[in-house]
Protein backbone atom coordinates (compact mmCIF):
# COMPACT_ATOMS: atom_id res chain seq x y z
CA UNK A 1 0.00 0.00 0.00
CA UNK A 2 1.10 3.18 -1.13
CA UNK A 3 2.26 5.47 2.45
CA UNK A 4 0.51 8.33 1.41
CA UNK A 5 -3.11 6.03 1.41
CA UNK A 6 -2.57 5.26 5.04
CA UNK A 7 -4.92 7.25 7.35
CA UNK A 8 -6.98 6.91 10.76
CA UNK A 9 -9.78 6.89 12.01
CA UNK A 10 -11.48 8.79 14.81
CA UNK A 11 -15.03 7.50 16.24
CA UNK A 12 -16.97 9.93 18.84
CA UNK A 13 -20.06 7.96 20.31
CA UNK A 14 -21.69 10.92 20.55
CA UNK A 15 -25.33 12.03 22.21
CA UNK A 16 -27.22 12.77 19.07
CA UNK A 17 -25.35 10.51 16.84
CA UNK A 18 -21.92 8.75 16.17
CA UNK A 19 -19.22 10.79 14.24
CA UNK A 20 -16.70 9.27 11.79
CA UNK A 21 -13.34 10.95 10.50
CA UNK A 22 -11.25 9.78 8.39
CA UNK A 23 -7.08 11.70 8.47
CA UNK A 24 -4.69 11.24 6.06
CA UNK A 25 -1.24 11.70 7.09
CA UNK A 26 -0.91 15.44 7.16
CA UNK A 27 -3.40 15.60 9.40
CA UNK A 28 -6.30 16.79 6.91
CA UNK A 29 -9.74 15.31 7.31
CA UNK A 30 -10.68 13.58 4.13
CA UNK A 31 -13.87 11.95 4.42
CA UNK A 32 -16.84 11.82 7.64
CA UNK A 33 -20.25 11.10 8.01
CA UNK A 34 -22.39 11.43 10.80
CA UNK A 35 -25.58 8.86 12.17
CA UNK A 36 -27.78 9.85 13.89
CA UNK A 37 -30.22 8.48 17.23
CA UNK A 38 -32.49 9.56 19.76
CA UNK A 39 -32.38 10.11 23.24
CA UNK A 40 -35.47 8.55 24.91
CA UNK A 41 -37.01 10.35 27.51
CA UNK A 42 -39.43 7.98 29.36
CA UNK A 43 -39.97 10.65 32.38
CA UNK A 44 -39.36 14.03 32.97
CA UNK A 45 -35.52 13.92 34.38
CA UNK A 46 -34.59 11.11 32.66
CA UNK A 47 -32.51 10.34 29.67
CA UNK A 48 -31.97 6.81 27.97
CA UNK A 49 -30.27 5.31 24.98
CA UNK A 50 -30.23 1.61 23.68
CA UNK A 51 -26.38 0.96 23.35
CA UNK A 52 -27.30 -1.25 20.09
CA UNK A 53 -28.56 2.03 18.50
CA UNK A 54 -25.01 3.50 18.70
CA UNK A 55 -23.27 0.46 17.53
CA UNK A 56 -25.70 0.05 14.53
CA UNK A 57 -24.76 3.85 13.82
CA UNK A 58 -21.48 3.31 14.13
CA UNK A 59 -21.04 0.33 11.41
CA UNK A 60 -22.84 2.51 9.39
CA UNK A 61 -20.98 5.53 9.87
CA UNK A 62 -17.63 3.62 9.77
CA UNK A 63 -18.82 2.33 6.35
CA UNK A 64 -19.61 5.81 5.08
CA UNK A 65 -16.63 7.78 5.78
CA UNK A 66 -14.48 5.14 4.59
CA UNK A 67 -16.60 5.48 1.32
CA UNK A 68 -16.31 9.26 1.45
CA UNK A 69 -12.59 9.52 2.18
CA UNK A 70 -12.22 6.75 -0.74
CA UNK A 71 -9.71 4.43 1.33
CA UNK A 72 -10.49 0.77 2.20
CA UNK A 73 -10.33 -0.94 5.62
CA UNK A 74 -6.84 -2.24 4.73
CA UNK A 75 -5.48 1.48 4.37
CA UNK A 76 -7.03 2.29 8.18
CA UNK A 77 -3.56 2.34 10.43
CA UNK A 78 -5.16 2.65 13.78
CA UNK A 79 -8.54 3.37 14.97
CA UNK A 80 -9.33 6.11 17.91
CA UNK A 81 -12.40 6.49 20.09
CA UNK A 82 -13.99 8.76 22.16
CA UNK A 83 -17.52 9.72 23.25
CA UNK A 84 -20.05 10.49 25.61
CA UNK A 85 -18.59 10.97 29.39
CA UNK A 86 -20.40 9.00 32.50
CA UNK A 87 -23.46 7.21 30.60
CA UNK A 88 -23.75 4.06 31.84
CA UNK A 89 -24.32 0.78 30.49
CA UNK A 90 -24.65 -2.42 32.18
CA UNK A 91 -23.49 -5.93 30.72
CA UNK A 92 -24.46 -9.43 31.90
CA UNK A 93 -22.71 -12.72 32.12
CA UNK A 94 -22.78 -13.44 28.11
CA UNK A 95 -22.09 -9.46 27.52
CA UNK A 96 -25.72 -8.80 26.82
CA UNK A 97 -26.74 -4.93 27.20
CA UNK A 98 -29.62 -5.56 30.25
CA UNK A 99 -31.22 -2.27 30.09
CA UNK A 100 -31.58 1.43 28.39
CA UNK A 101 -27.99 3.33 28.82
CA UNK A 102 -28.92 5.61 31.53
CA UNK A 103 -26.82 8.87 30.45
CA UNK A 104 -25.12 11.91 31.34
CA UNK A 105 -27.83 14.49 30.98
CA UNK A 106 -30.04 12.00 32.78
CA UNK A 107 -30.87 14.12 36.71
CA UNK A 108 -32.95 11.13 37.98
CA UNK A 109 -30.13 10.35 41.19
CA UNK A 110 -30.51 13.24 43.21
CA UNK A 111 -31.18 11.29 46.70
CA UNK A 112 -28.21 8.83 45.43
CA UNK A 113 -25.78 11.76 45.00
CA UNK A 114 -27.37 12.63 48.65
CA UNK A 115 -26.80 9.49 49.97
CA UNK A 116 -22.95 9.44 49.06
CA UNK A 117 -22.54 12.84 50.44
CA UNK A 118 -23.94 11.69 53.93
CA UNK A 119 -22.51 8.79 53.97
CA UNK A 120 -18.83 9.27 51.85
CA UNK A 121 -18.74 12.98 52.33
CA UNK A 122 -17.29 15.88 50.32
CA UNK A 123 -14.23 16.41 51.75
CA UNK A 124 -13.50 11.93 51.32
CA UNK A 125 -14.81 12.04 48.21
CA UNK A 126 -12.55 14.80 46.88
CA UNK A 127 -9.56 12.97 48.46
CA UNK A 128 -10.89 9.65 46.59
CA UNK A 129 -11.92 10.80 43.51
CA UNK A 130 -11.17 14.57 42.74
CA UNK A 131 -14.75 15.00 42.77
CA UNK A 132 -18.19 15.82 44.45
CA UNK A 133 -20.99 13.29 43.59
CA UNK A 134 -22.63 14.71 40.72
CA UNK A 135 -26.43 13.83 38.98
CA UNK A 136 -24.30 12.96 35.86
CA UNK A 137 -21.75 10.58 37.01
CA UNK A 138 -21.57 6.85 36.55
CA UNK A 139 -21.39 5.88 40.14
CA UNK A 140 -24.74 7.54 41.26
CA UNK A 141 -26.68 5.73 37.99
CA UNK A 142 -25.81 2.14 39.59
CA UNK A 143 -27.04 2.91 42.75
CA UNK A 144 -30.02 3.73 41.32
CA UNK A 145 -30.00 0.74 39.20
CA UNK A 146 -29.53 -1.17 42.44
CA UNK A 147 -32.18 0.78 44.75
CA UNK A 148 -34.73 0.74 41.89
CA UNK A 149 -33.95 -2.32 39.42
CA UNK A 150 -32.84 -5.43 41.69
CA UNK A 151 -33.63 -7.73 39.18
CA UNK A 152 -31.62 -5.60 36.34
CA UNK A 153 -28.60 -5.19 38.94
CA UNK A 154 -28.37 -8.97 39.99
CA UNK A 155 -27.38 -9.91 36.55
CA UNK A 156 -24.99 -7.51 36.01
CA UNK A 157 -20.88 -8.36 35.19
CA UNK A 158 -19.49 -5.78 33.50
CA UNK A 159 -20.08 -1.77 33.58
CA UNK A 160 -18.50 -0.02 30.79
CA UNK A 161 -18.94 3.54 28.97
CA UNK A 162 -20.05 4.16 25.49
CA UNK A 163 -17.04 4.32 23.29
CA UNK A 164 -15.46 1.63 25.68
CA UNK A 165 -19.04 -0.72 24.62
CA UNK A 166 -18.21 0.13 20.94
CA UNK A 167 -14.87 -0.75 22.04
CA UNK A 168 -15.96 -4.52 23.43
CA UNK A 169 -17.70 -4.69 19.61
CA UNK A 170 -14.60 -3.88 17.86
CA UNK A 171 -11.76 -5.63 19.78
CA UNK A 172 -14.05 -8.48 22.34
CA UNK A 173 -11.76 -6.23 24.73
CA UNK A 174 -12.85 -4.61 27.93
CA UNK A 175 -11.13 -1.78 28.22
CA UNK A 176 -11.38 2.07 29.20
CA UNK A 177 -9.00 4.76 29.47
CA UNK A 178 -7.99 7.49 32.35
CA UNK A 179 -10.02 10.39 30.82
CA UNK A 180 -13.25 8.99 30.68
CA UNK A 181 -12.46 6.61 33.26
CA UNK A 182 -11.95 9.82 35.93
CA UNK A 183 -16.30 10.71 35.26
CA UNK A 184 -17.20 7.41 36.73
CA UNK A 185 -17.01 8.78 40.43
CA UNK A 186 -15.13 5.59 41.57
CA UNK A 187 -11.72 6.06 39.45
CA UNK A 188 -8.68 8.09 41.62
CA UNK A 189 -8.14 11.09 39.46
CA UNK A 190 -4.54 11.56 40.95
CA UNK A 191 -2.76 8.28 40.58
CA UNK A 192 -5.15 7.30 37.61
CA UNK A 193 -6.35 4.24 38.58
CA UNK A 194 -9.54 2.71 40.01
CA UNK A 195 -10.32 4.03 43.81
CA UNK A 196 -10.43 0.89 46.09
CA UNK A 197 -11.81 3.37 48.76
CA UNK A 198 -14.74 4.46 46.73
CA UNK A 199 -15.75 0.72 45.48
CA UNK A 200 -15.66 -0.63 48.94
CA UNK A 201 -17.75 2.37 50.06
CA UNK A 202 -20.27 1.83 47.12
CA UNK A 203 -20.07 -1.75 47.54
CA UNK A 204 -19.25 -2.66 43.70
CA UNK A 205 -16.64 -5.45 42.58
CA UNK A 206 -14.26 -4.14 40.96
CA UNK A 207 -14.32 -7.19 38.48
CA UNK A 208 -17.05 -5.33 37.02
CA UNK A 209 -14.61 -2.22 35.45
CA UNK A 210 -12.22 -2.71 32.88
CA UNK A 211 -8.40 -1.84 32.24
CA UNK A 212 -7.58 1.42 32.45
CA UNK A 213 -4.96 2.71 29.41
CA UNK A 214 -3.40 6.16 29.45
CA UNK A 215 -5.51 7.38 26.06
CA UNK A 216 -2.83 7.02 23.32
CA UNK A 217 -2.27 2.88 24.06
CA UNK A 218 -3.36 0.43 22.13
CA UNK A 219 -6.42 -0.93 23.83
CA UNK A 220 -7.45 -4.13 21.37
CA UNK A 221 -7.47 -4.77 17.86
CA UNK A 222 -10.40 -5.31 15.41
CA UNK A 223 -12.01 -8.53 15.38
CA UNK A 224 -13.03 -10.96 12.77
CA UNK A 225 -16.78 -10.58 13.84
CA UNK A 226 -16.18 -6.61 13.71
CA UNK A 227 -14.66 -6.43 10.75
CA UNK A 228 -17.12 -8.29 8.71
CA UNK A 229 -19.45 -5.47 10.17
CA UNK A 230 -17.69 -2.40 9.81
CA UNK A 231 -15.33 -2.74 6.54
CA UNK A 232 -12.43 -2.09 8.90
CA UNK A 233 -9.68 -4.91 8.70
CA UNK A 234 -9.63 -7.66 11.51
CA UNK A 235 -6.16 -6.74 13.51
CA UNK A 236 -6.42 -2.54 13.20
CA UNK A 237 -5.15 -1.21 16.50
CA UNK A 238 -7.89 0.37 18.57
CA UNK A 239 -6.43 3.60 20.73
CA UNK A 240 -7.85 3.76 24.46
CA UNK A 241 -9.08 7.11 23.27
CA UNK A 242 -10.79 9.59 25.51
CA UNK A 243 -13.56 10.96 27.11
CA UNK A 244 -15.32 13.31 24.70
CA UNK A 245 -13.73 16.86 26.17
CA UNK A 246 -10.37 15.40 26.41
CA UNK A 247 -10.19 14.06 23.19
CA UNK A 248 -11.80 17.30 21.60
CA UNK A 249 -9.42 19.24 23.75
CA UNK A 250 -6.89 17.40 22.25
CA UNK A 251 -8.47 18.28 18.87
CA UNK A 252 -8.33 21.79 19.73
CA UNK A 253 -4.47 21.41 21.26
CA UNK A 254 -5.29 22.22 24.26
CA UNK A 255 -2.21 20.21 25.53
CA UNK A 256 -0.34 22.97 27.16
CA UNK A 257 -1.05 25.44 30.68
CA UNK A 258 -2.46 28.39 29.67
CA UNK A 259 -4.30 26.97 27.18
CA UNK A 260 -8.27 27.26 27.51
CA UNK A 261 -11.11 25.68 25.38
CA UNK A 262 -14.79 26.72 24.97
CA UNK A 263 -17.03 24.00 23.26
CA UNK A 264 -20.48 24.31 22.40
CA UNK A 265 -21.70 20.84 21.54
CA UNK A 266 -25.13 19.30 22.90
CA UNK A 267 -23.23 20.20 26.29
CA UNK A 268 -21.18 23.16 26.78
CA UNK A 269 -17.76 22.89 28.30
CA UNK A 270 -14.44 25.48 29.46
CA UNK A 271 -11.62 23.10 29.64
CA UNK A 272 -8.16 23.94 30.69
CA UNK A 273 -4.76 21.50 30.51
CA UNK A 274 -3.27 21.44 34.10
CA UNK A 275 -0.01 19.89 34.37
CA UNK A 276 -0.58 18.94 38.20
CA UNK A 277 -3.52 17.71 39.51
CA UNK A 278 -6.20 21.08 41.17
CA UNK A 279 -8.57 20.18 43.17
CA UNK A 280 -11.60 22.64 44.18
CA UNK A 281 -12.37 21.35 47.72
CA UNK A 282 -15.87 22.72 47.02
CA UNK A 283 -15.94 20.72 43.87
CA UNK A 284 -17.56 23.25 41.31
CA UNK A 285 -15.58 22.09 38.79
CA UNK A 286 -14.10 18.69 37.59
CA UNK A 287 -10.89 17.35 37.92
CA UNK A 288 -9.96 14.76 35.57
CA UNK A 289 -7.55 13.05 34.00
CA UNK A 290 -6.44 14.36 30.77
CA UNK A 291 -5.42 12.31 27.47
CA UNK A 292 -2.26 13.63 27.42
CA UNK A 293 0.10 10.55 29.36
CA UNK A 294 0.40 12.19 33.57
CA UNK A 295 -1.43 15.28 32.49
CA UNK A 296 -4.84 16.44 34.11
CA UNK A 297 -8.05 18.86 33.33
CA UNK A 298 -9.93 21.17 34.98
CA UNK A 299 -13.78 21.54 33.66
CA UNK A 300 -16.70 23.30 34.22
CA UNK A 301 -20.03 21.69 32.55
CA UNK A 302 -23.09 23.86 31.26
CA UNK A 303 -25.69 20.81 30.95
CA UNK A 304 -27.85 22.15 28.27
CA UNK A 305 -25.54 24.58 26.03
CA UNK A 306 -26.46 23.48 21.97
CA UNK A 307 -28.35 21.77 23.32
CA UNK A 308 -31.10 24.55 24.31
CA UNK A 309 -31.18 26.57 20.69
CA UNK A 310 -31.65 22.54 19.26
CA UNK A 311 -34.82 22.39 21.73
CA UNK A 312 -35.78 25.88 20.60
CA UNK A 313 -35.60 24.69 16.90
CA UNK A 314 -37.48 21.46 17.40
CA UNK A 315 -40.18 23.33 19.31
CA UNK A 316 -39.92 26.93 17.63
CA UNK A 317 -38.34 27.11 14.31
CA UNK A 318 -40.58 25.81 11.76
CA UNK A 319 -40.30 29.36 9.74
CA UNK A 320 -36.51 29.10 10.04
CA UNK A 321 -36.78 25.49 8.90
CA UNK A 322 -39.02 26.48 5.66
CA UNK A 323 -36.20 29.24 4.97
CA UNK A 324 -33.18 26.53 5.14
CA UNK A 325 -35.77 24.17 3.15
CA UNK A 326 -36.17 26.18 0.51
CA UNK A 327 -32.56 27.88 0.09
CA UNK A 328 -30.76 24.41 0.84
CA UNK A 329 -29.16 25.71 4.13
CA UNK A 330 -28.62 25.06 7.06
CA UNK A 331 -31.51 25.41 9.66
CA UNK A 332 -28.83 27.16 12.31
CA UNK A 333 -27.69 29.16 10.03
CA UNK A 334 -30.52 30.74 9.27
CA UNK A 335 -31.19 31.36 13.35
CA UNK A 336 -27.69 32.47 13.29
CA UNK A 337 -28.16 35.26 10.68
CA UNK A 338 -31.35 36.31 12.97
CA UNK A 339 -29.64 36.59 16.53
CA UNK A 340 -26.82 38.78 14.02
CA UNK A 341 -30.04 41.19 13.74
CA UNK A 342 -30.36 41.63 17.37
CA UNK A 343 -28.00 44.27 18.97
CA UNK A 344 -25.90 42.82 22.12
CA UNK A 345 -27.66 42.41 25.15
CA UNK A 346 -30.98 41.32 23.61
CA UNK A 347 -32.93 44.80 24.53
CA UNK A 348 -32.69 43.30 28.57
CA UNK A 349 -34.14 39.71 27.48
CA UNK A 350 -31.62 37.31 29.52
CA UNK A 351 -32.21 33.33 29.14
CA UNK A 352 -30.85 30.98 31.90
CA UNK A 353 -29.84 27.68 30.07
CA UNK A 354 -30.69 25.28 32.61
CA UNK A 355 -33.25 22.94 30.79
CA UNK A 356 -31.25 19.73 31.83
CA UNK A 357 -30.96 21.27 35.10
CA UNK A 358 -27.13 22.74 35.67
CA UNK A 359 -23.61 21.70 36.90
CA UNK A 360 -20.99 24.54 36.91
CA UNK A 361 -20.98 26.33 38.89
CA UNK A 362 -24.66 25.82 40.44
CA UNK A 363 -24.29 21.80 40.75
CA UNK A 364 -28.45 21.82 40.83
CA UNK A 365 -30.14 18.71 38.69
CA UNK A 366 -33.43 20.80 39.59
CA UNK A 367 -32.79 24.06 38.07
CA UNK A 368 -34.90 24.66 34.52
CA UNK A 369 -34.63 27.26 31.49
CA UNK A 370 -35.86 30.93 31.98
CA UNK A 371 -36.16 33.56 29.85
CA UNK A 372 -36.42 36.85 32.24
CA UNK A 373 -37.46 40.63 31.18
CA UNK A 374 -39.59 39.96 28.11
CA UNK A 375 -41.50 43.26 26.46
CA UNK A 376 -43.42 43.72 23.69
CA UNK A 377 -40.20 44.87 21.65
CA UNK A 378 -38.75 41.09 21.62
CA UNK A 379 -39.18 39.46 18.70
CA UNK A 380 -38.22 35.68 17.96
CA UNK A 381 -35.10 36.96 16.80
CA UNK A 382 -34.25 38.27 20.27
CA UNK A 383 -34.61 34.68 21.43
CA UNK A 384 -32.69 33.20 19.50
CA UNK A 385 -29.71 35.55 20.11
CA UNK A 386 -30.82 35.41 24.29
CA UNK A 387 -30.10 31.98 23.91
CA UNK A 388 -26.83 32.66 22.81
CA UNK A 389 -25.87 35.05 25.09
CA UNK A 390 -27.24 32.58 28.09
CA UNK A 391 -24.76 29.55 27.08
CA UNK A 392 -22.15 31.99 26.69
CA UNK A 393 -23.08 33.44 29.94
CA UNK A 394 -22.98 30.30 31.83
CA UNK A 395 -19.47 29.51 30.06
CA UNK A 396 -18.24 32.72 31.54
CA UNK A 397 -19.27 31.27 34.71
CA UNK A 398 -17.29 28.25 34.14
CA UNK A 399 -13.89 31.07 33.06
CA UNK A 400 -14.61 32.81 36.39
CA UNK A 401 -14.11 29.70 38.89
CA UNK A 402 -10.51 29.12 37.14
CA UNK A 403 -9.75 32.21 37.83
CA UNK A 404 -10.88 31.80 41.20
CA UNK A 405 -8.38 28.88 41.36
CA UNK A 406 -5.64 30.64 39.72
CA UNK A 407 -5.27 28.75 36.89
CA UNK A 408 -3.59 31.23 33.86
CA UNK A 409 -5.69 31.47 30.41
CA UNK A 410 -3.82 33.10 28.05
CA UNK A 411 -5.70 31.62 24.78
CA UNK A 412 -9.23 30.88 24.68
CA UNK A 413 -10.01 28.33 21.88
CA UNK A 414 -13.36 27.96 20.54
CA UNK A 415 -14.70 24.43 19.42
CA UNK A 416 -18.28 22.20 18.58
CA UNK A 417 -21.59 23.09 16.53
CA UNK A 418 -21.75 26.48 18.15
CA UNK A 419 -18.27 27.79 17.21
CA UNK A 420 -19.46 27.32 13.56
CA UNK A 421 -21.81 30.32 14.03
CA UNK A 422 -19.85 33.46 13.39
CA UNK A 423 -22.26 35.53 15.69
CA UNK A 424 -21.67 32.61 18.55
CA UNK A 425 -18.18 32.99 18.41
CA UNK A 426 -18.59 36.56 18.35
CA UNK A 427 -20.93 36.48 21.31
CA UNK A 428 -18.44 34.48 22.86
CA UNK A 429 -15.41 36.92 22.77
CA UNK A 430 -17.47 39.88 23.72
CA UNK A 431 -19.05 37.95 26.87
CA UNK A 432 -15.28 36.88 28.03
CA UNK A 433 -14.07 40.64 27.35
CA UNK A 434 -11.22 38.29 25.56
CA UNK A 435 -10.15 37.26 21.58
CA UNK A 436 -11.13 33.85 21.05
CA UNK A 437 -9.82 31.82 18.08
CA UNK A 438 -11.13 29.14 16.02
CA UNK A 439 -9.32 26.05 14.72
CA UNK A 440 -8.97 25.01 11.40
CA UNK A 441 -10.31 21.57 11.70
CA UNK A 442 -13.13 21.61 13.81
CA UNK A 443 -14.58 18.10 13.85
CA UNK A 444 -14.07 18.17 17.53
CA UNK A 445 -13.58 14.81 19.55
CA UNK A 446 -13.63 12.33 16.75
CA UNK A 447 -10.40 14.15 15.42
CA UNK A 448 -8.83 14.53 18.79
CA UNK A 449 -9.45 10.42 19.13
CA UNK A 450 -7.73 10.23 15.37
CA UNK A 451 -4.73 12.47 16.62
CA UNK A 452 -4.69 9.62 20.05
CA UNK A 453 -4.93 7.02 17.34
CA UNK A 454 -1.47 9.04 14.87
CA UNK A 455 0.23 8.24 18.70
CA UNK A 456 -0.83 4.63 19.21
CA UNK A 457 0.14 3.69 15.38
CA UNK A 458 3.43 5.02 16.38
CA UNK A 459 3.25 8.29 13.17
CA UNK A 460 4.17 10.94 16.37
CA UNK A 461 6.57 9.94 19.33
CA UNK A 462 3.50 11.01 22.05
CA UNK A 463 0.49 13.66 21.91
CA UNK A 464 1.96 17.15 22.38
CA UNK A 465 4.19 16.53 18.57
CA UNK A 466 1.23 15.07 16.98
CA UNK A 467 -0.80 18.35 18.07
CA UNK A 468 1.80 20.53 16.74
CA UNK A 469 1.59 18.86 13.93
CA UNK A 470 -1.05 18.74 12.88
CA UNK A 471 -3.84 21.55 14.97
CA UNK A 472 -4.10 24.84 13.05
CA UNK A 473 -5.67 27.99 14.01
CA UNK A 474 -7.74 29.50 11.89
CA UNK A 475 -9.56 32.37 12.77
CA UNK A 476 -10.01 35.03 15.83
CA UNK A 477 -13.09 36.87 16.82
CA UNK A 478 -12.41 39.95 19.19
CA UNK A 479 -14.60 41.51 21.16
CA UNK A 480 -15.94 44.74 20.71
CA UNK A 481 -15.17 47.25 23.28
CA UNK A 482 -19.18 48.59 23.43
CA UNK A 483 -20.62 44.82 23.55
CA UNK A 484 -18.66 44.38 26.27
CA UNK A 485 -19.92 46.76 28.49
CA UNK A 486 -23.49 45.76 27.80
CA UNK A 487 -23.03 42.22 28.02
CA UNK A 488 -21.24 42.99 31.81
CA UNK A 489 -24.30 44.62 32.68
CA UNK A 490 -26.36 41.55 30.95
CA UNK A 491 -24.10 39.46 33.38
CA UNK A 492 -25.10 40.50 36.62
CA UNK A 493 -28.80 40.23 35.69
CA UNK A 494 -27.94 36.64 34.89
CA UNK A 495 -26.12 36.09 38.10
CA UNK A 496 -28.92 37.61 39.84
CA UNK A 497 -31.55 35.45 38.41
CA UNK A 498 -30.13 32.09 39.86
CA UNK A 499 -30.41 32.55 43.88
CA UNK A 500 -33.61 34.50 43.08
CA UNK A 501 -35.21 31.24 41.51
CA UNK A 502 -33.82 28.21 43.06
CA UNK A 503 -36.09 27.91 45.67
CA UNK A 504 -39.11 28.09 42.73
CA UNK A 505 -37.23 25.79 40.73
CA UNK A 506 -37.04 23.04 43.69
CA UNK A 507 -41.13 23.97 43.78
CA UNK A 508 -41.31 22.92 40.66
CA UNK A 509 -43.38 20.09 39.53
CA UNK A 510 -40.92 17.45 37.98
CA UNK A 511 -39.51 16.58 41.32
CA UNK A 512 -41.82 14.27 42.17
CA UNK A 513 -42.25 12.99 38.72
CA UNK A 514 -38.86 11.92 38.83
CA UNK A 515 -39.12 9.37 41.29
C1 LIG B 1 -18.86 16.01 30.27
C2 LIG B 1 -20.26 15.73 29.87
C3 LIG B 1 -20.69 15.91 28.49
C4 LIG B 1 -20.81 14.58 27.88
C5 LIG B 1 -21.57 14.64 26.57
O1 LIG B 1 -18.65 15.92 31.65
O2 LIG B 1 -21.08 15.34 30.66
O3 LIG B 1 -19.85 16.74 27.79
O4 LIG B 1 -19.55 14.02 27.78
O5 LIG B 1 -20.92 14.98 25.51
Amino acid sequence: MPADRKALMGIDVGTSGVKVVVIDREGRTIGQATVGYDVSQPKPLFAEQDPEDWWQATCSAIRLALARSDRRGEEIVAVGLTGQMHSLVLLDEAGAVIRPAILWSDQRTEEECAYLRDTVGLERMIEWVANPALTNFTAVKLLWVRRHEPENYARIRRVLLPKDFIRYRLTGEYASDVSDASGTLWFDVKRRRWSDEMLTALDVPSTWLPEVYESPEISGRVTEWAAERTALCPGTPVAAGGGDQAAGAVGNGIVRTGLVSSTIGTSGVVFAHADEIVRDEQGRLHTFCHAVPGKWHVMAVTQSAGGSLQWFRNQFADAERAVAAQTGRDVYDVLSDEARRVPAGCEGLVFLPYLMGERTPHLDPLAKGVFFGITPRHTRAHFVRAIMEGVAFSLRDGLALMEDLNLPVEEIRVSGGGAKSGVWREIQAGVFGRPVVAIEANEGPAFGAAILASVAAGMFDDVVTAVDAWVRAEDTAQPVAEDVDVYRQAYQTYRALYPALKPLFRAAPSREHAQ
